[in-house]
């Protein structure tokens, strides 16, 4: 690719690969003027669904706002669509393997806040993200290496007019849209999806971190149709209770709450924030943002790390083994659960989904004292 395109729009000169997914290839790109790093965005002119210009044309229209990657530059340059962008440091998937794949209660409650900040701010734009999953998610460099970047606004869309305020449709069979490991149940049963589908992404994006993965995550599925179906099926299957075993209750009551919300309803961020926070306060955890990854910027005596270690080691030991670091991919357009005999019926569906929501609401005890096995 960089012998075909060494130079993008007259200034950024192309150097290493620095990422890529199932759409674009990211660069590092030197401003030939200033000196200054960026990250370019290339995806081939030729792609069967490109989105890397609409994708810029997206980012601009959010404007500039913390956590959300600056477009200096975008379009088509040679056989490529490219998008110049602010360079950021590494994806949360990438760090969450060097912690071993397990971070702590403390690090998902500092993650889950700016998650449900970010979303906020990209939701009062109009916008949603449509593909929450760890790889999309970043941190940022030099003085925002304690800032998460939300990227990868490739499959997102417009909920809301911007001039009329007025909301998309409700539609069904619809194909699903984003990743299914973190897929909201809405997603895929084939339903539009809408703000309250991207909070039940962060939820589970959140509960993959804090334990290391998801019930659904793991079988060996011939072909993608059925995997997505395997997916589905165990996401229905596994309750609430099930899903947050060992967390604070308040994860349960975080993914009630999404999974309750209709269509076109507000979300309550500040509810959802507040359940991060009353967990914060209730095991006295600072948010001081020094996450799991973070270098230690008090080097505590031997004595002390040495402890460290030991307790880490026994904690990890009563957990169960972490799961196989399988990729996630965006899809769109690829699978449409209505096509399959067994989800064909959309109202049998719904009325397992009732039964479900009667079944994890029992489980539900608010007044629950702190307990969790977790952390
Ligand atoms: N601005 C950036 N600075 C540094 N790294 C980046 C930047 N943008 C993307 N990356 C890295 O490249 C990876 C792929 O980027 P992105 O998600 O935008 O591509 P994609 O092809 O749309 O991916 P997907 O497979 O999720 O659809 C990210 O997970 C991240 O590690
Ligand atoms: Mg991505």
């Amino acid at each position: 690719m960089e012998g075909e395109l060494s130079i993008i729009g007259n200034k950024y000169q192309i150097g290493k690969r620095i990422g890529g997914g199932s759409f674009g290839q990211i660069f590092e790109v030197i401003d030939t003027e200033s000196q200054k790093h960026y990250a370019a965005k290339l995806e081939h002119i030729s792609h069967k669904s490109p989105q890397v210009i609409n994708e810029a044309k997206l980012l601009k229209s959010l404007g500039s706002s913390e956590g959300i990657p600056r477009v200096r530059w975008y379009g088509v340059q040679g056989r490529f669509n490219v998008m110049v962008m602010e360079l950021l440091g590494k994806s949360l998937e990438e760090l969450f393997n060097s912690c071993r794949r397990r971070f702590s209660i403390k690090t998902c409650l500092m993650l889950g806040l700016q998650f449900l900040e970010l979303i906020e701010a990209i939701h009062k734009k109009d916008v949603i993200h449509r593909d929450i999953k760890p790889e999309n998610y970043v941190m940022g460099i030099n003085k925002k290496t304690h800032l998460v970047y939300m990227i990868d606004f490739g499959l997102s869309k417009r909920f809301r007019d911007r001039v009329t305020n007025l909301h998309i449709p409700f539609k069904e069979n619809r194909n699903l849209v984003g990743t299914a490991r973190y897929a909201s149940i809405n997603n895929h049963i084939g339903v539009e999806q809408s703000r309250r589908d991207d909070l039940e992404s962060i939820g589970y994006v959140l509960i993959y971190f804090a334990k290391g993965n998801l019930p659904w995550q793991g079988n060996n599925p011939t072909n993608k149709h059925q995997k997505y179906h395997k997916i589905m099926e165990t996401k229905l299957r596994t309750s609430v209770g099930e899903l947050c075993r060992g967390l604070p209750q308040e994860f349960q009551n975080y993914i009630n709450y999404c999974r309750n919300l209709s269509f076109n309803s507000n979300p309550d961020y500040e509810y959802l924030k507040g359940l991060f926070k009353t967990v914060a306060a209730k095991f006295q955890i600072g948010m001081d943002k020094i996450y799991d990854w973070s270098e230690d910027p008090k080097p505590k005596s031997k004595k002390l790390e040495s402890r460290k270690v030991k307790r880490t080691k026994k904690k990890k030991s009563t957990l169960e083994v972490p799961e196989t670091n399988q990729k996630s991919s965006s899809v769109v357009n690829t699978c449409n659960l209505g096509k399959w005999p067994e989800f064909k019926d959309v109202t049998k569906i719904r009325l397992e989904l009732e039964k479900l929501k009667t079944r994890d609401k029992l489980e539900v005890t608010p007044d629950e004292k702190p307990s969790c096995t977790l952390f």
